[in-house]
């Protein structure tokens, strides 16, 4: 048996602990692992594969980022993508392949099973907004260093009685922003999930100040609307994505702030440092749990599959289901954490 693996879309800590128990599950059962490099382009150029040694894997439990390396290629969007990838695992003689992604590599990877690829997806997004899994690689380390950094912006805020704006990844879902925001002691969080009225939220900076109130922390998605300021046009991906990182939301909220109330505002982004880095202890232990997994669910051909994560459990969840709604913020999450916030 020979496995293919790869990782595709934004990288983030924990794939690596993945990687590394795929291979070793699969070396129990005497499979051979391929890597597959940057994402679905190695398996569309072709040429981009390599049998996997120990040596590759031995030392990377906890080093970030991906050793296969990523890409945001979309075989849909290709002329005969699909085809190519068919024809790439055949001349690779791979007989299952194991697909770590989010939204978009996994929603390539339903789509190829229904073409009759083996395959078994891994959950990884730090926006945590797959469907159908309480875990995503990635999520909690990336947490971690947002709730840090709010809280490390407390003291100086306070101490130059400022308004700090801090934009946070969160493309469709407001999930890091809200919890980061929670854990780090924000006084604002504005998520995807509801349109931002910034008049309103200037009215609340105002209010704080009134009440003797030395700074606000604002915790901001980057993929936030705002009521009024319709949806930038610009380039898209191949997954039909706006490149929200680029697009200077925090400097315009800067701006927008600092004019309606008069204050002293910073703004920055937090961006790629969430999902630079080594993997804390819980994405080394949950990732490595689930890519073993992939390989127990290939072995008992349990394909077409992701090994999601449920109840502290790791749980089969067919792909097709856990791409086909984004897990967002509903208003009820919202409130229940909006209550820690008084
Ligand atoms: O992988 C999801 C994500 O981290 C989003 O939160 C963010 O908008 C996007 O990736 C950034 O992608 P890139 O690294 O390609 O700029």
């Amino acid at each position: 048996m020979r496995i293919g693996i790869l990782t595709g879309g934004g990288d983030c800590p924990g794939l690596n602990a993945a990687i590394r128990s795929a291979f070793y599950r699969a070396r129990k059962y005497g499979y051979e692992t391929v890597a597959i490099y940057d994402g679905w382009k190695g398996l569309i150029e072709g040429g981009h594969t390599e049998v996997m040694k120990e040596a590759d894997v031995k030392d990377i439990y906890n080093f970030g980022g991906t050793i296969l390396g990523s890409s945001r290629t979309n075989p849909y969007k290709i002329e005969n993508g699909e085809k190519q990838v068919l024809e790439n695992i055949k001349k690779h003689k791979l007989d299952a392949v194991i697909a770590i992604g989010g939204e978009d590599t996994l929603g390539v990877a339903a789509k190829l099973h229904k073409a009759g690829v083996k395959i078994v997806g891994i959950p990884k997004t730090v926006d945590h907004d797959l469907s159908e899994t309480d875990y995503t690689i990635g999520f909690d380390t990336a947490l971690n260093v947002a709730a840090e950094s709010i809280d490390r912006l407390h003291t100086t805020a306070k101490s130059h009685n400022r308004v700090m704006i801090v934009e946070i990844m969160g493309r469709h879902a407001g999930w890091l922003t809200l919890m980061a925001g929670i854990a780090g002691g924000a006084h604002i969080i504005l998520i995807p999930e509801k349109k931002v009225n910034i008049d309103k939220v200037c009215e609340k900076v105002l209010e704080r100040k009134k009440r003797g109130e030395r700074y606000t922390i604002i915790a901001v998605s980057e993929g936030i609307e705002m009521e009024g300021h319709g949806k930038e046009k610009k380039k898209l991906d191949a997954f039909g994505h706006i490149p929200l990182t680029d697009q200077g939301l925090a400097r315009t909220l800067q701006a927008l702030i600092a004019e309606k109330t008069g204050m002293d505002v910073k703004a920055m982004v937090l961006g790629h440092l969430l999902r630079g880095g080594a993997p804390n202890a819980y994405d080394r232990i949950t990732a490595a749990k689930i890519g073993a997994s992939a390989v127990d669910y290939i072995k008992e051909k349990k394909f077409g599959m992701m090994t999601g994560v449920n109840g502290g459990k790791v749980t089969p969840v067919a792909l097709e289901k856990a791409v086909a709604k984004l897990k967002t913020v509903k208003e009820e999450d919202f409130e229940l954490l909006e209550a820690l916030m008084e």
